[in-house]
């Protein structure tokens, strides 16, 4: 009896569809089959104040920001909030050494100081729609792959052609399910948006690399965008003579908080998700790809914060690179841990097991036959790792070094671009723009990128990467890499600027001649052979292809399972709980974070701790105004259950009522295997809580007049 009933635990803990409660991030259309789930756990409000095309709803109010984040409206004059790392570019563009923004904030007092942002966009989806049937119809899974994606993209080409004509709007179909469905997204493009404020570096990143995916949590991660159109209401180029974007919807403020056990919703947009691959993928992701990529990051960001901690100078010279590398290495690590910890690979490969007795019984009985499959799909996977592993290192190592990357600049503007002068001088001039900061103070640069270069492919020959080399030692491997830095032109700026300017594809043949374009080429050369191009290539379409019947085959394994289908950079609903967690004993986790966590965190001496004195004037006062809760603190952050990832940052938190109570912006590092599997008891979203937005705003800032164009309620 124990025997049977512990089997039976086991079942139902790894059943591929038994989604954890809070698992999921659903399609705003087809969210009625979520309505009643989403009630039962406190939501007060139904599916279509969520999303509605024949009324405005919330989704009206919900924007894709700068390509890669979300953004949401806050008042009926076109104001948006987002993160301030979502924001960041803007901010940095914006900042000089007399008007540091990025350090010091900015503030717009009027709409005059609003600062316009060329090339930045804010998307409104109008409207989606299921066009499967129409990009599907007559296609078996017996034609040709590479004949199938064509006639798909001819199709979806003239569907979205058809669907915005004589509108501004645009059109795009996205496939959902490996392309067992297609939906059309109408969208609206804004690109007159401008910089409104934004809170000093050491608020807005607060905590910096070290804090970053981590809780507890201190970030006051925001920034205050506005969207502007053209008089007449249409979206167009900046121009003084636009006006505010008065939004359909725009999202009502709670000052009244979150509690532990609230209901709430994120409405964003997820970039991507793999909840549905094979452990095959599963363990090329998590213990082939991550421990090579972290290794060499490693080397990277020892050499970069060590320049960091040498002078200010420095420290902006490589803050956004290695804010870059440091925020993939650290969230890499949390996710090959946290698939191991999960026993992702055994529960993938039960799961694998129980769809193939599923398959020979349904093929037994006559049905469609699904056997091939898993067994295919493994075998594409042989093929494709040895490649996938020799690539990693190409990618995360060759190209690491600031030197070794423009090397390979200079390779393409002998090859690629020798064809037509226009197109040579184009990557010239990138190169030439690429040498003033390369050339920069160089005689501290080249030490530190000498180094990544020397210990990186170092690595890459431990590694057994690098075969076209002969050389037996490590020894005379640095004497080798040594002269290739001093001697490649890419270290001395006179030969180099003289190459640029004028450059003529006669030159070509002195480029390809230089020692370092020379490795590079032979590295590539090694890498890339057409053969395993050709491997890769082929692997990859039959994965996905097979990836599109096996999720098809589980849809009819769990015909009553309710499937979320992977992020795909559209609009989707993750709903859930604010709660705290047990990373590991004998630690629990309290579900928000105060400002008095910014005072113990306080340390003039570590950059990333430094707290302004304003703020922490305000804190002494002990007077939050509206802002406060109940117990006298000032709540900071929160986190819950919501399933999130990268591009759900700057994403709405909603209460039960759809009002706003906090903008996302991160992860817990327990829980970042959430891409890959999701488990309610580690996976949490980080948020930030909208009155500490407001309590900057409002009171450290003084832009009280931004706080008043807001609806807030009490
Ligand atoms: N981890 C967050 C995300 O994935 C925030 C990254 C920006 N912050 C940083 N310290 N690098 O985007
Ligand atoms: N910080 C991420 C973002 O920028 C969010 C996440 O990965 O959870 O979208």
């Amino acid at each position: 009896m124990k025997k049977r009933l512990l089997s039976l635990v086991i079942l139902m803990a790894t059943a591929p569809l038994a989604l954890h409660a809070d698992e999921g991030m659903w399609i705003p259309m087809l969210l009625q089959r979520n309505e009643a789930a989403m009630q039962r756990a406190g939501m007060h409000i139904s599916a279509s104040d969520i999303y509605d095309i024949n009324h405005a709803s919330l989704k009206d109010a919900v924007v894709l920001f700068a390509g890669g984040c979300t953004g949401e409206f806050v008042s009926k004059e076109g104001l948006l909030l987002t993160n301030h790392h979502c924001g960041y570019n803007e901010i940095v563009k914006h900042s000089t050494v007399e008007h540091d923004y990025l350090t010091h904030g900015f503030w717009a007092m009027s709409r005059e100081q609003e600062l316009p942002c060329p090339g930045l966009t804010v998307v409104r989806l109008v409207r989606m729609e299921d066009v499967t049937r129409q990009v599907l119809h007559g296609l078996d899974d017996n034609l040709d792959e590479a004949q199938r994606d064509k006639l798909i993209e001819h199709r979806i080409d003239s569907l979205c052609d058809h669907a915005v004509e004589g509108t501004h709007y645009r059109a795009a179909i996205k496939p959902f399910y490996y392309g067992n469905q297609y939906f059309m997204y109408i969208n609206e493009v804004f690109n007159d948006v401008r910089l409104v404020g934004a809170p000093p570096s050491n608020i807005g990143k607060f905590g910096g690399d070290t804090d970053n995916w981590m809780w507890p949590r201190h970030t006051g991660d925001f920034s205050v965008f506005r969207v502007y159109v053209s008089p007449d209401g249409l979206p167009a180029e900046y121009s003084k003579d636009n006006v505010p974007y008065q939004p359909l919807k725009h999202l009502t403020i709670s000052l009244k908080g979150v509690d532990e056990g609230d209901f709430t919703f994120v409405f964003g947009y997820p970039g991507t998700t793999r909840r549905y691959v094979t452990h095959d993928q599963v363990d090329l992701s998590a213990n082939l790809e991550n421990p090579i990529r972290i290794a060499l990051r490693d080397i990277r960001l020892k050499h970069y914060n060590n320049a960091m901690n040498q002078s200010p100078a420095q420290r902006l010279r490589y803050a956004s690179t290695v804010a870059g590398i440091a925020n993939g290495w650290k969230k890499w690590q949390g996710e090959t841990q946290g698939i191991a910890r999960l026993r992702t690979v055994e529960i993938k490969k039960y799961q694998e097991s129980q769809f193939q007795m599923w398959a020979e019984e349904l093929k037994a009985a006559g049905g469609h036959d699904y056997t091939r499959v898993l067994p295919q799909l493994e075998e594409a996977y042989a093929r494709l790792r040895p490649i996938d592993l020799e690539w990693t290192y190409f990618n995360e190592g060759l190209l690491a070094s600031d030197f070794m990357y423009r090397a390979y600049l200079l390779w393409n503007l002998a090859t690629r671009h020798s064809t037509t002068d226009d197109d040579a001088q184009a990557t010239a001039q990138k190169l030439l723009a690429r040498n003033e900061t390369f050339f920069k103070d160089f005689d501290q640069h080249s030490v530190v990128d000498h180094a990544i270069f020397v210990e990186t492919l170092t690595y890459l020959w431990r590694a057994g990467q690098m075969p076209y080399l002969d050389i037996r030692s490590e020894a005379d491997l640095a004497k080798y890499l040594d002269k290739i830095y001093s001697q490649s032109i890419l270290t001395h700026r006179d030969k180099m600027d003289r190459l640029l300017k004028g450059y003529t594809p006669r030159q070509a043949r002195k480029v390809l001649g230089d020692p370092a374009v020379e490795l590079m080429v032979q590295a590539y050369d090694n890498s890339y052979t057409e053969a395993k191009r050709n491997t890769f290539n082929t692997a990859q379409a039959d994965i996905q292809r097979l990836m599109r019947l096996y999720l098809r085959g589980m849809m009819e394994q769990y015909p009553d399972s309710n499937f979320f289908p992977d992020a795909n950079l559209t609009l989707r609903v993750a709903y859930g709980h604010v709660k705290g967690f047990s990373p590991r004993d004998g630690v629990y986790y309290t579900p928000y974070s105060t400002l008095t966590g910014i005072m113990e965190k306080e340390n003039p001496d570590i950059y990333d701790y430094v707290v302004e004195p304003k703020l922490r004037s305000l804190f002494a006062a002990h007077n939050y105004g509206p802002y406060g809760s109940p117990d006298g603190s000032l709540r900071v952050g929160f986190i819950a259950t919501n399933h999130t990832t990268g591009g759900n940052s700057g994403s709405p938190v909603l209460n039960a009522d759809g009002q706003l109570v906090g903008l996302n912006f991160d992860r817990c590092w327990e829980g970042t295997m959430s891409d890959l599997i999701f488990d309610p008891r580690y996976c949490r979203n980080i948020c930030l809580d909208i009155r500490y937005c407001l309590f900057l705003i409002d009171q450290f800032a003084g832009a009280k007049h931004l706080v008043e164009e807001m609806d807030i309620v009490r």
